[in-house]
């Protein structure tokens, strides 16, 4: 049988990895794909890197659009990245009747639902293991393996670069600046870091999730999104003293009045296997009412981790690519017709146990006018820690965590606790997760 052949646009971090893998270990590929794949076409913008990679072996393009017209190519691999070009390229080897596998997991988020009705029109795949987890087969058991299961919710670290931002922290007492552009230094962060420190690439990440868990279409712009920016090493400390470690979180759920779509810090038990997940390290926690509780842990960025995975969506792709396409595995895990009309829960109606701390004057009384106001908004104390004032010092921080509480009762107290006299600055909140 005849290669497959692929054009690969962008030979980058992700591209220059998928280039090596799929050439290091062809032998094995070919024996479980049952024909070889080779990457025939390569586009960048730099064909001067490209030559210097590709040494030959692909015929090189600096215009991405000769790769998706070319007649004699079966498969795109997209790893440009971004939502323009990205974005009409993929709709382009689609029309052209080519099948695709990406990583952009933020296109997937914010043009998923388009890409996929094109591909459903023209019968082709569009594969996209890499764009979640980095080399964790994160999609493949949420589709497959899992498909058993009422998927009851899930939560991980599914951004590297934040996550290796506060392990090193933590560990080392570097700073925020210094952290990040290691992670920047290593491949890890996403173009535009910011997406990586806000929590917009795991929010991109988590809708591709959800979809796929709940069988809801794309809907990234209902996603809450709060990222590590303003994590302080107080509140890191005070959490560790209290039994807690803080993780940016993806938390999406099956609630009773619709889906929970959020990134967030969180504090999980230290005890807790994801707790302890550090560095670039990604983990995902997904709960089945059939399975219960499983966690997937691997490599969640990098060049060679990340095309691990995009390899193995070639080798998918290379096996269902003469199969009837209604017996392929549907895009989005439910067929297209069965997507479920449940909405994504406003923030507002979401409820979560909580961490407080707030700085306030050593004198009587305080704290009574705190919990007076906790208890006005129905919000029950689970335990709570006052620290000693320093030497000659007025105010001190006080430290509590919260029952179930809804979230726009939470918001209503902060704020009128954040208008006593006798309060100082804004209270930090930051959400806890039993993950049980
Ligand atoms: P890089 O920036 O390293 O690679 C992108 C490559 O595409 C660069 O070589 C760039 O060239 C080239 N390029 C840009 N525009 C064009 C164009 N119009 N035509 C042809 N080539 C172009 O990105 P990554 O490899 O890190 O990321 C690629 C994708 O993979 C993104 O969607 C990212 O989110 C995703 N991803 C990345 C992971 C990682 O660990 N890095 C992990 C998982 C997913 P030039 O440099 O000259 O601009
Ligand atoms: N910037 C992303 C991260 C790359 O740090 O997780 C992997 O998707």
């Amino acid at each position: 049988m005849r290669a497959i052949r692929v054009g690969l646009l962008g030979i980058g971090t992700v591209g220059g990895g998928t280039w090596d893998v799929l050439n290091r270990n062809a032998g094995e590929i070919r024996r479980r794909a049952g024909r070889a794949i080779r990457i025939a076409r390569v586009a960048d913008k730099d064909v001067n890197k490209a030559r210097r990679l590709v040494d030959g072996k692909a015929v090189l393009h600096k215009d991405a659009w000769e790769v998706v017209r070319a007649p004699d190519i079966d498969i795109v691999i997209e790893l440009i990245g971004g939502t323009g070009i990205a974005r009409d390229l993929v709709l382009e080897a689609i029309a052209q009747g080519k099948h695709v596998v990406t990583a952009n997991k933020a296109l997937l988020a914010k043009h998923g639902n388009r890409i996929f009705a094109a591909a459903q029109k023209k019968d082709v795949m569009v594969a996209f293991e890499a764009s979640v987890g980095g080399g964790i087969p994160i999609i493949k058991a949420l589709r497959e393996g899992l498909a058993a299961n009422r998927i009851e919710w899930i939560a991980g670290i599914i951004n590297g670069t934040s996550n290796f931002i506060l392990s090193e922290m933590r560990d080392k007492g570097l700073s925020f600046a210094q952290v990040l552009a290691e992670a920047q230094a290593r491949g890890y962060a996403e173009a535009d870091p910011t997406f990586d420190i806000e929590g917009v690439d795991a929010a991109h990440k988590l809708t591709i999730l959800s979809a796929l868990a709940f069988g809801i279409p794309m809907q990234f712009g209902k996603a809450y999104t709060e990222g590590i920016s303003k994590l302080t090493q107080a509140d890191i400390g005070y959490a560790e003293e209290l039994g807690y470690r803080i993780k940016l979180l993806g938390i999406t759920r099956r609630a009773p009045r619709g889906i929970e779509l959020r990134v967030h810090p969180t504090l999980v038990p230290a005890r807790r296997l994801i707790a302890n997940v550090e560095g670039v390290m990604n983990a995902i926690l997904v709960k089945g009412d059939a399975v219960g509780a499983t966690l997937y842990y691997g490599a969640g960025a990098g060049s060679q981790p990340t095309a691990s995975a995009v390899v193995a969506d070639l080798v998918d792709v290379t096996r269902l690519i003469t199969a009837d396409p209604e017996h392929r595995v549907p895009h989005l895990a439910f067929q297209p017709d069965q997507l479920s009309a449940t909405p994504i829960l406003p923030m507002g109606e979401v409820e979560t146990c909580c961490y407080l701390r707030m700085r306030v004057l050593d004198k009587p009384g305080v704290l009574a006018r705190i919990t007076r106001i906790l208890a006005d908004s129905r919000i029950s104390i689970d335990a709570m820690v006052q620290k000693e004032p320093g030497e000659g010092e007025q105010r001190v921080d006080i430290v509590m965590l919260t029952h179930l509480a809804l979230e726009k009762n939470v918001d209503k107290a902060i704020a009128r606790i954040e208008r006593l006299p006798t309060v100082v600055g804004k209270v930090t909140r930051i959400r806890l997760e039993a993950l049980l």
